[in-house]
């Protein structure tokens, strides 16, 4: 049997040896503190769980969803909560499409989009589901530096002629992953004239808009005037009631390019299940998930002031899951990763997973299971301080 040589494509698993030391540690027994999985640990909201029930009792849910972009109350729904929250009107007919999650759709936009030698501009480090698929559909990805001196945003302003020239998609994520950097209005509306003038789409990767802390809230892409123009922007329930494995978010903005998708997805899935697109529908404008915040909340602080009392220099992240955590001198991602894991029995990502800019960092992530009040990040925190010289 011979697999498709676009498969050899696919960069090797840069998570393989932490991994492989997870799996040792917990064959042995150790206790160990998982930093690693950016996946909710509480339970989506009971309410969005009952109003499951509801909708699965309806034999209609039953059958192949024959509508255009999705269950028309679904995009209804997400037409009026986008209103609310971003103040930006969506048309529910051209405007919105439904996604069996946002990665599904990051996936196939590069699909829809990009030709053999077309070029799509990705951060690094970043998510890596639209670099992947580019190498796959034969494109080449252009990396952009996310630097701390720079706030994690690309600088637009130095890409080279040649590659803007074959650009046909910018990739963008704020809350970022995995740097848990957030963006301005004035960065957007850059991209946005970038775009415009380079005739380029914006794939703007929204999934963490609403884990925000102290009050911050993402801004939208589509607030800038203009932005409907170039770019569609993904969102996903996912992150925001607990809810990855339900499979469900939708794209909006740009109605061509909404369509492009749109029709290379009708040749691939058939949607998703409508009792759960309807589900998700009725959470976005009447569930909260205020006690999943608080509590992320509580362990972003225990793990930031923590690790700034051990020597860190680390501002508390404004949204996402993620503590984005620069490596001691002497280290690469990989091997303090190596030695949390083996001397503290502390699991972080290697930065180096997410692209060559991430390699001074590890990401530590706040969706910690069998945490209940913070007690593991308190814990981590302490192993560190015991078990890891740190020499600054
Ligand atoms: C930056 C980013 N985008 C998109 C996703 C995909 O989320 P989902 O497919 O569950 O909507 C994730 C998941 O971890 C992510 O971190």
């Amino acid at each position: 049997m011979q697999r498709a040589k676009r498969l050899s494509l696919i960069p090797p698993y840069l998570f393989g040896e932490i991994a492989r030391l997870k799996a040792q540690a917990i064959a042995e027994g150790r206790d160990l503190v998982d930093l690693g999985i950016g996946d909710p640990d509480q339970p989506t909201p009971e309410p969005i769980i009952e109003q499951l029930n509801h909708f699965a009792h309806n034999p209609s849910t039953h059958r192949y969803d024959e509508s255009n972009a999705g269950v028309p109350e679904f995009l209804e729904d997400v037409a009026t909560w986008f209103q609310d929250r971003f103040g930006v009107t969506l048309d529910p007919r051209t405007e919105i499409l439904e996604l069996i999650g946002s990665k599904e759709g990051l996936a196939h936009v590069v699909w829809a989009f990009l030709d053999p030698g077309d070029v799509a501009l990705v951060p690094d480090p970043a998510y890596t589901v639209v670099k992947v698929n580019t190498l796959l559909a034969g494109g080449e990805p252009y990396e952009l530096p996310l630097l701390a001196e720079n706030g994690f945003l690309p600088d637009l302003t130095n890409i080279p002629g040649d590659i803007v020239k074959k650009a046909k998609l910018l990739y963008i994520n704020y809350p970022n992953n995995p740097t848990g950097a957030v963006a301005t209005r004035e960065f957007f509306k850059q991209a946005v004239d970038f775009a415009r003038e380079t005739d380029t789409l914006i794939v703007h990767d929204c999934a963490y808009a609403e884990v925000g802390y102290d009050g911050y809230r993402a801004p939208s892409i589509l607030e800038i005037d203009g932005a409907k123009d170039v770019a569609i922007e993904t969102h996903s329930l996912s992150k925001t009631f607990n809810m990855t494995g339900w499979r469900i978010g939708f794209a909006v903005g740009n109605p061509d390019a909404l369509k492009a998708l749109n029709t290379l997805k009708g040749n691939v899935d058939s949607k998703q299940f409508a009792a759960i697109a309807l589900t998700g529908g009725w959470a976005l404008n009447h569930a909260r998930n205020d006690a999943s915040l608080e509590l992320l909340k509580r362990r972003r602080d225990i793990l930031v002031d923590g690790l700034n009392r051990l020597g860190w220099k680390l501002e508390r992240p404004k949204a996402s899951f993620y503590v984005w955590v620069p490596v001691p001198p002497g280290h690469t991602s990989a091997t303090f990763a190596k030695e949390l894991l083996e001397e503290a029995s502390v699991l972080a990502i290697p930065g180096l997973g997410y692209g060559q800019h991430g390699d001074g960092y590890v990401r530590m992530s706040l969706t910690v299971s069998g945490d209940r009040n913070g007690e593991r990040l308190e814990e981590a925190v302490r192993r560190i301080e015991q078990h890891i010289p740190l020499r600054w």
